[in-house]
């Protein structure tokens, strides 16, 4: 059934467990989503990017999603938006069947320039009151996304705001935090704690200097009862990298967040986790081995089958080490 991310999130708090949400574009990514919450009797969070929704378009994407729900109907489905840049972009989620939008005001609507704390309080909250009044939930962002390893925002992927950004920013302030919860009412927080989007996040294993899950903690505490949500990460595991530079790829030595450091988030009141860099390079590294194996192979199913199984390996491993395998 297609359930809101509230739902999901306070279920999650009430029996100490995190669930991944997996960026969705495509059928085969719709497919190894739900195969691997049906193996592991999970609950499921599918969200799409603005890009996610330009690709397929919104009739494909809430069609995939409803098959899902077909296809499954034992489990338990949010839809939601990621990073939605304006109010415009969250009503038309939430027109296109969406339970749960995010509206991420950490940035202008161009994605250029940092917001302030008073214009991105103004934009979740009226985003927030209108989507309460028809049931869909609310994600917000305070913090700013970046690398606390070079001081920038996210030049890397063409996310978010490329320029230099103080520490104070890249870390997400707890009494901040609090005001913005107070002020939103939004059903769940994403916070800044040294993640960035795609898989160059750190140029060696992640220590306390450059991913903060001391400030994690101290939020947690500020704010007990508020579903924080991690995003950029993916853990970018060594072997997928090794599969895809094995099969002619050339991906730059790199390390993500470790699960372990998650782990310890979610023992801290993280209850979502954004997972998409680890799918993309499942899929890619699968394929790529087909290509490399069977140049004569022409038929996509004889690559996009093992590409589903591979992203379904990923998403099995997640909602095991999150907890959320169990509780569908
Ligand atoms: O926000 C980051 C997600 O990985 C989505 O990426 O905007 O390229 O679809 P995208
Ligand atoms: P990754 O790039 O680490 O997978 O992060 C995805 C994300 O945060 C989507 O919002
Ligand atoms: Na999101
Ligand atoms: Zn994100």
């Amino acid at each position: 059934a297609l359930v809101t991310l509230r739902q999901l999130l306070d279920h999650a708090a009430e029996n100490g467990y995190a669930i991944p949400a997996f960026n969705v574009n495509n059928m085969e990514q719709m497919l190894a989503i739900m195969k691997a919450a049906d193996r592991t009797d999970s609950p499921v969070i599918m969200q799409a990017s603005r890009g996610a929704r330009a690709f397929a378009g919104d009739a494909t994407l809430s069609h995939l999603i409803r098959a899902a729900i077909e296809m499954y109907p034992h489990i338990p489905v949010c839809m939601h938006q990621d990073h939605g840049n304006s109010a415009s972009t969250c009503m038309s989620a939430i027109l296109a069947g969406f339970s749960s939008v995010m509206m991420d005001g950490s940035l202008s609507e161009d994605g250029r320039t940092p917001l302030s704390f008073e214009n991105n309080v103004a934009v979740t909250a009226k985003v927030s009151e209108m989507a309460h009044l028809v049931g869909v939930s609310v994600e917000g962002e305070i913090g700013h996304l970046g690398s606390l390893e070079s001081g920038r925002g996210e030049a890397e992927d063409g996310h978010g705001f490329d320029g230099e950004l103080s520490r104070d920013m890249l870390l997400t302030d707890p009494e901040e935090a609090a005001e913005f919860v107070r002020l939103t009412k939004v059903d769940a927080l994403a916070i800044a704690i040294g993640t960035s989007h795609g898989a160059y996040k750190f140029s060696r294993k992640p220590d306390g200097d450059i991913l903060s899950i001391k400030r994690l903690k101290e939020i947690h505490a500020r704010l007990p009862d508020t579903h924080l949500v991690m995003h950029g990460s993916s853990s970018v595991p060594q072997e997928l990298q090794e599969l895809i530079n094995a099969h002619g790829g050339e991906v730059k030595p790199t390390y993500g967040v470790p699960v372990e450091e998650i782990q310890e988030g979610i023992r801290h009141g993280v209850r979502k986790v954004n997972v998409d860099t680890d799918l993309r390079l499942a899929f890619t590294g699968a394929i790529r081995r087909v290509f490399a194996l069977h140049p004569g192979e022409f038929d996509p199913r004889k690559y996009l089958a093992p590409g589903i199984e591979a992203m379904a390996a990923v998403c099995g491993d997640r909602y095991e080490q999150f907890g959320a395998a169990g509780h569908a």
